[in-house]
C-alpha cells in the first residue's frame, strides 16, 4: 500500500509526460531531470553538480517543493516557485482590475498567492469624483475568488490564495465574518494583520480607531496627508469610527473558534524580524503562512527529510547524524539558489524582486517521526529541545552555505552589510557567521522556512509533515487526480511502520503521540521553540479538540503572541469551512 501512494503521486503529480507520453520512465529519471535542471544554473562542472544533486534527491533526503519536481527541466509554462505575494492594490477601478489581471496570470502559472486588501477603501465610502459608493475589500475578494475558481477549471495546477486585512481597517468586522457561510470565499485563507498597539489596546480594554486611508505602516506615525491613488486630492487619514478593542478581538476569536478562520499574523513582529526590513514592508504571506513577503515578493521551497538522518532508530543509541545534515543543507541551499535562475516567473516584477533578494525557504519534514525514532515524545521538554537543536543546526548550516556561495558567486543584489547585520535575526547568529557576512556578504536574504509539505511528505514514504505531529498512525487517505476524481489509499506513518517491523507484537510506546492526543499548548510550544531559528516563518496548525473551552482558546492566542510566534493558525472541527489546504487538496 505504502509504495502505491508514492507511485500514484509520482504518476499524477511529478512524472513528466510530453504529448501524453511519459518522458520519465522511472522515478530515478525524475530525479535526474530535476538534478540536471538545477545544475544548469552552474557555469562549470554541470555534470558533477547534477550527480551531487541526484545523490541528494534519490533517497528522499531532500524534497524540493512539489512545483520544482513537476516543472524543472520540462517544457511546461509553469513556475518552480510555491509562494508569491502580489503588488499593493491601488484603490481605483483601474488599479483593482490591473491587480486582478496580474493575479490571474500568477494563478495560471501555479503557486500560492497572497494579497493585502487593506489599501481598498471601505464599503460605503464615496468616490468623490464620480459620486459612486465603494463596495469594500470583501466584495472585491469575491471577484478574486471567482477568478481563482475559473483559472483552476482550465486545468492549471492547483493553487490557493491568502487574503490579509489590517486590524484597523474599517471593514475588519466584515472580513472576520466573510467565510462563515458555506461556499463563501472557498479559495481563500484569511488572516488579520494584528499590530502590537492593537494587542496592547486589547489588554487595556481601550477603544480602537478604525481608520482610512491607513497610516503608512513604515512611517510609524499617522501620515495625515497620505497621497491616496484614485482620489483626485490627497485625502487625510481619518478615523472612520471607534470600536472596543477587546470586542474586536473577541470577534476574531469567536470566528476562529467556530470556523477556523481568520488566522492572525503578528504584523509588527514579522516586520521587525525581517532581514530586509531596511527596504521592504510586509503585509501578506503565501497561503500557508510560512513565507511572509513584500509586494511582488516570491520564494521557493525545499525540505530535508529528517528521518533519513536518524542512526540506529528505536534503540538506546539512536541519534541524528548532524554532520550529514550539515553537508546536505549546504547542497540544498545551492540547489534552491540555482532554482531562482532556472525558474520561469509569472510576472517580470516577481522575477525582478526575487533576483534582488534571492529569498529561499529550506526547511524540514518528518520531525515528529524523527522524534519517535529517537524515542522522544513530541509533547515533552526533551523532544522540543532535540527539535530546537536540529533546527538551529540547520539554520546555521544554511547561513554558512549561503555565505560560501556569496564568496563563490556574488551576494544578493539588495545586500547592504550595515543594514542587514542590524536585523534582530542576524544578530542572534553566532559571531563567526556575522563576521563572515560582513566580510563576504551572503547569497540569499532569507534561508529557512517550514512548509506544510502536504504532498511531498506523502511521496517520501509518508513521513510526518513539516513540524506537525503525526495525524494518524494508519489512515485511509484520498488523493486528487488530474480528472478531479479521488483515489483512496490506506497508508501508514513511516516511523510507525518501521517500529512495527523491528518490534512486532509489542505494545506501542507512549512516545507515539498523535496530533489530537497532544494538548494545544504543546503544539504551540513546539512552534515557539523553533521560531527563533526560522527567518521566514513556520506553517503549523494547532489542533484544538471540539470541546476545548473558549476562554482557554483565547488564552492560546495571547500565548502565541507572547511566545514570539509570527502568526497563529488553529483548527477545531467545524461544519462550514474546514481547512482549504487539506492534504487531500494535493497540488
Ligand atoms: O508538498 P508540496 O511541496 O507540494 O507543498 P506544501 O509544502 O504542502 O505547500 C507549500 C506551499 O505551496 C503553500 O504554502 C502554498 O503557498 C502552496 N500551495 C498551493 O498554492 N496550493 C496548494 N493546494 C498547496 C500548496
Amino acid at each position: 500500500m505504502q509504495s502505491d501512494i508514492a507511485n500514484h503521486i509520482w504518476e499524477t503529480k511529478y512524472r513528466y509526460y510530453l504529448d501524453g507520453n511519459p518522458v520519465d520512465t522511472a522515478i530515478s529519471d525524475t530525479w535526474q531531470r530535476v538534478a540536471l535542471a538545477a545544475a544548469q544554473a552552474e557555469t562549470e562542472s554541470i555534470e558533477l553538480w547534477q550527480q551531487r544533486f541526484y545523490e541528494l534527491l534519490k533517497d528522499f533526503r531532500f524534497l524540493p517543493g512539489g512545483r520544482i519536481l513537476a516543472g524543472a527541466g520540462t517544457d511546461k509554462d509553469v513556475t518552480l516557485f510555491n509562494c508569491f505575494v502580489m503588488g499593493t492594490i491601488e484603490d481605483s477601478m483601474d488599479g483593482i482590475f490591473d491587480a486582478l489581471k496580474e493575479a490571474a496570470i500568477t494563478m495560471q502559472q501555479g503557486g500560492g498567492v497572497g494579497y493585502d486588501f487593506s489599501t481598498l477603501r471601505p464599503r460605503g465610502f464615496v468616490a468623490h469624483h464620480r459620486g459612486t459608493v465603494a463596495s469594500g475589500p470583501v466584495s472585491f475578494m469575491r471577484i478574486w475568488d471567482a477568478m481563482c475558481a475559473t483559472v483552476l477549471s482550465t486545468g492549471a495546477r492547483r493553487g490557493a490564495m491568502m487574503a490579509t486585512l489590517r486590524c484597523d481597517h474599517p471593514d475588519i468586522e466584515e472580513f472576520i465574518h466573510a467565510k462563515q457561510q458555506s461556499g463563501a470565499l472557498t479559495h481563500f485563507n484569511l488572516s488579520v494583520l494584528v499590530t502590537d498597539t492593537f494587542m496592547e489596546a486589547v489588554s487595556n480594554d481601550d477603544d480602537w480607531p478604525l481608520i482610512f486611508p491607513l497610516e503608512d505602516p513604515a512611517a510609524g506615525t499617522a501620515d495625515l496627508l497620505a497621497e491616496w491613488p484614485g482620489y483626485e486630492q490627497p485625502v487625510p487619514c481619518k478615523i472612520v469610527r471607534r470600536i472596543n478593542a477587546q470586542k474586536l478581538w473577541q470577534q476574531i476569536m469567536r470566528g476562529t473558534y467556530a470556523y477556523a478562520e481568520p488566522g492572525v499574523l503578528f504584523y509588527d513582529r514579522i516586520n521587525r524580524e525581517n532581514n530586509l526590513a531596511y527596504r521592504e514592508t510586509i503585509a501578506a504571506t503565501n497561503p500557508c503562512g510560512e513565507i511572509p513577503l513584500p509586494p511582488y515578493g516570491a520564494c521557493n521551497l525545499g525540505s530535508l527529510n529528517l528521518t533519513c538522518y536518524v542512526q540506529d532508530p528505536f534503540s538506546s543509541r539512536a541519534q541524528i547524524d548532524m554532520a550529514r545534515l550539515q553537508a546536505d543543507a549546504r547542497l540544498a541551499v545551492r540547489f534552491l539558489d540555482n532554482v531562482i535562475d532556472i525558474s520561469r516567473f509569472p510576472l517580470a516584477r516577481h522575477q525582478a524582486y526575487e533576483s534582488g533578494s534571492r529569498r529561499i525557504g529550506l526547511g524540514i519534514t518528518g520531525l515528529a517521526d524523527t522524534l519517535m525514532m529517537l524515542g522522544l515524545a513530541y509533547a515533552s521538554d526533551t523532544g522540543r529541545a532535540q527539535a530546537e537543536a536540529i533546527l538551529q543546526h540547520l539554520c546555521h548550516s544554511a547561513y554558512a552555505a549561503s555565505i560560501e556561495l556569496a564568496r563563490e558567486k556574488t551576494p544578493f543584489p539588495f545586500f547592504q552589510a550595515d543594514d542587514y547585520l542590524r536585523s534582530p535575526f542576524i544578530r542572534r547568529l553566532p559571531d563567526k557567521l556575522q563576521q563572515q557576512i560582513r566580510q563576504y556578504g551572503i547569497r540569499n536574504s532569507h534561508l529557512v522556512a517550514i512548509a506544510p509539505t502536504g504532498t511531498i511528505s506523502l511521496f517520501a514514504r509518508n513521513v510526518s509533515s513539516g513540524i506537525e505531529p503525526v495525524y494518524d498512525l494508519s489512515a485511509s487517505r484520498r488523493v486528487l487526480n488530474h480528472d478531479g476524481e479521488f483515489n483512496q489509499f490506506t497508508i501508514e506513518d513511516d516511523a510507525w511502520r518501521q517500529w512495527r517491523q523491528q518490534h512486532p507484537d509489542q505494545p506501542t510506546p507512549d512516545y507515539f503521540q498523535t496530533a489530537l492526543q497532544i494538548a494545544p499548548r504543546d503544539h504551540l510550544k513546539m512552534q515557539a521553540q523553533l521560531q527563533p531559528h526560522v527567518d521566514n516563518a513556520i506553517s503549523k496548525t494547532i489542533n484544538v479538540p471540539q470541546d476545548y473551552p473558549f476562554e482557554e482558546f483565547v488564552d492560546l492566542y495571547r500565548l502565541a503572541y507572547e511566545s514570539g510566534l509570527k502568526g497563529c493558525t488553529t483548527y477545531r472541527p467545524n461544519p462550514v469551512t474546514g481547512a482549504i489546504l487539506s492534504s487531500d487538496d494535493i497540488q
